[in-house]
């Protein structure tokens, strides 16, 4: 496929893990990626770490743009909405990655039929991210495939046909990095109280997390079974899971995803 030429509406954390994911891939340079973002500190750091076009203008992003991706939190949507509604071309698309904003409403809101909404991960930077995915019915196959080709460079790709479990997803795999680091912060404070050294213990924590999810993929079995069979009765992996499940660990994993779900829906009412 030909260099798109990609916008970016929004030049914060995200942009830039997808940024950094397309140069990884050498698809960036400043003829065909354009970022607009207000803070002119932000623009600089950017366009001094990449080679791509920076602009304080979100008008000249879609103006200058084919796939134009929405990257602003979801309480700054309804500015955008109202400066970019009505200003796009039939045959351009938009992929949001904003959590909790329905197709429906970038739809009606910029008056453009081609949306597609996506759930990345900040594991995009290292091309590891992992993005569910759902568009419109008004993309044909040929940009259905636009879309998962810019999709696949942060990382797997899956689409989805029903929009709610890109809620869902929000809070499993869009904040999902953010739980395996406390996971292996807890790992690695225990570690240190037990005297190992902490480059030491990064290294075995960071290679036993990595290795396990792709255990996790790979495999036949479901991840109950791949627990149950590293767990010999009344060795020492059951006597850590004993307190796991003494101390309700599943409980407050479901209570703590649920919150997420739940904190989707509400920052989605203020787009
Ligand atoms: N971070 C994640 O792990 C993650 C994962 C999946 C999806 N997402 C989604 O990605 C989106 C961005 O999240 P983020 O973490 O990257 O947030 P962020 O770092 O705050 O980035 C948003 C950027 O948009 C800029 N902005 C604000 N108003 C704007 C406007 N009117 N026009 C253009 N740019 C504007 C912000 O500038 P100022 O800071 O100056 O306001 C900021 O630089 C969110 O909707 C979030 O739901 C995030």
């Amino acid at each position: 496929m030909d260099k798109l030429k990609i916008g970016f509406i929004g030049g914060g954390n995200m942009a830039e893990a997808i940024l950094s994911a397309l140069s990884r891939k050498g698809a960036l340079d400043k003829e065909n990626i354009t970022v607009s973002d207000p803070s002119d500190m932000r623009r600089q750091i950017l366009a001094d770490k990449y080679p791509l076009t920076t602009t304080a203008s979100n008008l000249e992003v879609v103006e200058k743009s084919e796939v134009i991706i929405l990257a602003v939190k979801p309480q700054n949507l309804s500015p955008v909405l109202a400066e970019l509604g009505g200003r796009f071309n039939p045959s351009q698309l938009v992929i949001s990655i904003i959590a909790g904003v329905k197709i429906r409403k970038l739809v009606e809101g910029l008056g453009i039929d081609k949306v597609t909404r996506a759930m990345p991960n900040i594991l995009a930077q290292i091309g590891q991210g992992v993005t569910l995915w759902i568009a419109s019915q008004a993309l044909s196959q040929e940009e259905k495939a636009k879309v998962r080709y810019i999709l696949s460079m942060l990382g797997p790709e899956l689409a989805t046909e029903n929009e709610e479990e890109l809620d869902i997803a929000t809070a499993i795999s869009g904040s999902g990095p953010a739980y395996a680091f406390f996971f292996m912060e807890s790992l690695m404070e225990a570690a240190k109280a037990l005297g190992m050294s902490e480059s030491t213990a990064k290294m075995l924590i960071g290679q036993t997390l990595s290795g396990s999810g792709q255990l996790v993929i790979e495999s036949s079995y479901d991840i109950g079974e791949l627990r149950r069979r590293v767990t010999s009765p009344g060795g020492t992996t059951a006597a850590a899971l004993k307190v796991f499940e003494e101390e309700n660990i599943k409980g407050a994993i479901k209570k703590a995803i649920e919150a997420a779900f739940k904190r989707s829906k509400e920052l989605s009412e203020l787009a």
